[in-house]
């Protein structure tokens, strides 16, 4: 499996006549299970036709920022979240000019100054254009940025010079995209991620359940695996693929996450409680289907779970212990008593009161409580926010 499976691209069509190679460039990322969407600058649409790159992203392409209709839809902000990575390619040399300057005069360069998704370009312009000290000096700027530039190649140019400012072919540019989600920081590391909802059995057909969608858990076990860990996923009832190289734990109730936790902790570096567990189970699930009854109400007798995140902080050896909390109101105060009664590592706080984030969406936005600080990432895609906290998680435990 690719790193660029269900992975969404975001591809910057700037000006130059390497944009023809740009219509391949997203059958090449398609081909290694990228979803694409295109902005296209006014410039890229001189070389080669918006309808095409529609075409072939099955996605509208996006070509202007003040345009109401096209804000209605997926505007600049929204297409800033939902980028895992911007790959700009061709990056022509005024294009990188602007991006150094921080404009935000046309739709490309304001998704670049608004997303937090890591940024890669790929270059192509004449080679006297690429030796020039200014673009030299520009790309020397966004590196320090940690935006990456990928090639250019060399040989032989559409104006006849022979040298490097050749955009790289697109085969290479969607392996050299890929190789961005595989780093390191995790490596030789074992992650153990609780997910998804669990499932309080009341008899054989009926549970009491939860509205968890096991997203920001799963996104976390694909983050971890693509950061060099080892992974085991120990999931509730989910409508989610588990992602491939990892080891995958289904369970039901708390009690069986419990087991399937305390087992995962012989080989356990750092564990993250993404479930959103029952608090309560009945107290005796039923063996046979319960019937209805004459009677207008019904009561059934609860009993607590044990908590499982609490149980791997107090397990020796204690691996790096991380819960969530999802609260509704005085959301940090919440996660800070969280980490202290749990004596955990790091809370991961989320208001599940505002719409469009949290529980069953797409997106999230969370506050990092550590022990003494903390950090606040706004709303982004789930996958994008699963990457910079398993940045900020690797930090701290190679500390
Ligand atoms: O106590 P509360 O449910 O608000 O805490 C949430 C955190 O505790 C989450 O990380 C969740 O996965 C974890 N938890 C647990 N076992 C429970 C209840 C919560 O691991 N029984």
């Amino acid at each position: 499996m690719s790193s660029l499976t269900n992975k969404q691209i975001l591809l910057g069509v700037t000006g130059g006549i390497a944009a023809y190679k740009s219509a391949e460039l997203i059958r090449r990322l398609q081909d290694q299970g990228a979803n694409v969407r295109v902005i296209m600058t006014a410039a890229a649409q001189e070389f080669i036709t918006p309808l095409t790159l529609q075409a072939l992203s099955g996605n509208p392409v996006h070509t202007t920022l003040l345009d109401p209709e096209a804000e209605a839809g997926m505007g600049h902000i929204e297409l800033a979240r939902w980028a895992d990575l911007l790959l700009v390619a061709p990056a022509s040399a005024d294009f990188i000019a602007r991006l150094v300057t921080g404009k935000g005069d046309d739709l490309l360069t304001t998704v670049c100054l608004a997303t937090a998704a890591p940024i890669c370009l790929a270059p192509a312009m004449n080679q006297g254009m690429w030796h020039s000290p200014a673009t030299q000096d520009n790309l020397a700027r966004l590196s320090q940025r940690k935006i990456v530039c990928l090639g250019p190649a060399e040989g032989s140019q559409a104006c006849g010079d022979v040298g490097p400012g050749r955009m790289l072919e697109p085969t290479e540019l969607a392996d050299l995209t890929a190789r961005q989600f595989v780093r390191g920081e995790l490596s030789g590391k074992s992650v153990v991620i609780t997910a998804g909802p669990t499932r309080e059995a009341i008899d054989p057909v009926r549970y009491i359940s939860n509205h968890s969608s096991g997203k920001m858990g799963y996104a976390l076990a694909q983050a971890a695996i693509e950061a060099g860990a080892r992974v085991t996923l120990i999931s509730g009832p989910t409508n989610l693929a588990p992602p491939e190289r990892c080891h995958y734990i289904g369970v039901e109730s708390a009690q069986d996450m419990y087991d399937a936790s305390m087992q995962a902790l012989s080989d356990c570096d750092l564990f993250i409680a993404a479930a959103a567990v029952a608090d309560y189970r009945p107290a005796n699930a039923a063996e046979q289907k319960i019937k209805k009854t004459g009677q207008d109400t019904m009561t059934i007798e609860m009993v607590k779970n044990p908590d499982i995140v609490t149980a791997v902080a107090a397990h020796q050896p204690r691996p790096m212990t991380v819960g969530f909390a999802a609260e509704t109101q005085d959301v940090v105060s919440y996660a800070r008593g969280k980490l202290e009664r749990k004596n955990l590592d790091v809370v991961i706080a989320n208001d599940v009161s505002q719409a469009g984030i949290g529980f069953n969406s797409d997106d999230n936005a969370v506050t990092i409580v550590w022990p003494g600080s903390e950090e606040t990432l706004s709303q982004r895609s789930k996958s994008q926010l699963a990457r910079e906290l398993i940045e900020r998680l690797a930090e701290k435990l190679n500390a």
